[in-house]
């Protein structure tokens, strides 16, 4: 047998949503309805569609590697130039990147106890150790993760929103966090969940990163622009970090229907405002119905909410599969008693508070 790595040994390997057809045939249930990963229910935009259909005729030529179009769209959005911009093969690559470029063995990473689960993957490839900080009252101690850098330390990553929590940190907790971060420190802030965020009081990241070298962020085409199938996300961090970045990127990491897409969905505001609309209304029912059921719901900044069950979310989540419902236990974030649901349209919403309700008060129906 050929050895691996020691390092992939560590690697427990991702666990995705569970997929509408594997569902449809085990339960033999024809409408299947998915809430487990935090896609956009309206799907991508008509000029999404179009972009693609567009770009049929060139699919024997390589794409840009450099992903020249659009770079210079979201700088010209973001209001930096377009060097400070690397896009990827979704922004799970640009994490990858980072790790690629920057851990070793001998090198730490500061994470939250419940967030998302590819920063500890990517600490983990390269053999870097990962310092998990238990979030407060759902959300991330930044006190906690400042506590824990050392001189090993070299990367601390801060999810914001949160996934699986929906929580934030402000503009203020994240300045007052830079400010204790010394230089050696990459601070990384995902930001996939951007679009949805309604809070005042988020982070003008991008403005932060003018004073802060040392930090960057990342966001996805994956969530509010619904194209999560095509692969798509991006970093934006000073020219020093991008130039570093793209010399572990693959040539061609990016297809062109991802990018013909990606471009077309910056123009696009008008479904960008209705996928904002949907989740808000759809937010405002599922917060009045776990309230009825008696359930606790973390405020949620995103399009998925955390809710706490006060019993096994796994048992629940394998018993909404059998009514057609796919969620997210929340177990592998170490919070074994919630379940992360995703806001779908108002009908798939319905469906699933019917299953919900069926699951957990089966003696009343
Ligand atoms: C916080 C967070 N970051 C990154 C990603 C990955 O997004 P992408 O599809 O761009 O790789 C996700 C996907 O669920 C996420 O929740």
């Amino acid at each position: 047998m050929i050895r691996y790595r020691k390092e992939v040994d560590r690697i427990a390997p991702y666990v995705p949503g569970k997929l509408i057809d594997a569902v449809k045939k085990e339960y033999g249930i024809t409408d299947v309805v998915k809430l487990a990963s935090n896609e956009n229910p309206l799907g991508m935009g008509s000029a999404a569609a179009d972009a693609i259909k567009a770009h049929m005729d060139h699919v024997h030529l390589y794409p840009d590697g450099s992903c020249a179009v659009l770079r210079e769209k979201l700088a010209w959005n973001l209001g930096v130039a377009s060097d400070w911009i690397i896009v990827g093969n979704g922004s799970d690559e640009i994490l990858k990147m980072i790790a690629e470029v920057y851990l070793t063995e001998a090198d730490a990473v500061i994470i939250a106890e419940s967030t998302f689960s590819q920063y500890r993957f990517a600490a983990d490839l390269m053999g870097a150790e990962t310092r998990f900080v238990p979030l407060i009252d759902y959300r991330h101690d930044l006190e906690g993760m400042a506590r824990q850098i050392d001189s090993k330390t070299k990367i601390v990553f801060i999810c914001n929103p949160n996934n699986p929590t929906g929580t934030i940190v402000s503009h203020a907790e994240l300045e007052q966090f830079l400010n204790q971060v010394p230089e050696h420190v990459l601070v990384v802030v995902d930001e996939a969940y951007y679009e949805y965020v309604t809070s005042q009081l988020y982070p003008q990241a991008v403005k932060l990163m003018e004073y802060y070298p040392n930090m960057m962020i990342t966001r996805t085409f994956s969530k509010v622009y619904g194209l999560a199938g095509l692969r798509i996300g991006y970093g934006i961090a000073n020219p020093e970090i991008i130039k570093a970045l793209e010399r572990v990127k693959e040539p061609f990491n990016v297809n062109q229907f991802a990018q013909a897409a990606a471009c077309a969905s910056l123009d696009d505001q008008e479904h960008l405002r209705k996928s904002i609309e949907v989740n808000e209304q759809g937010k405002e029912y599922l917060y009045q119905q776990f309230e009825l059921l008696k359930l606790k719901a973390i405020p949620t900044e995103t399009n998925f909410i955390l809710v706490d069950l006060q019993r096994d979310g796994k048992q629940v989540s394998q018993q909404l599969l059998t009514k057609g419902v796919i969620v997210r236990p929340t177990d592998s974030f170490a919070l074994p008693n919630c379940i992360r649901v995703t806001i779908g349209t108002m009908e798939q919403n319905r469906r699933f508070i019917q299953a919900l309700g069926e699951v957990l008060y089966a003696d009343r129906y």
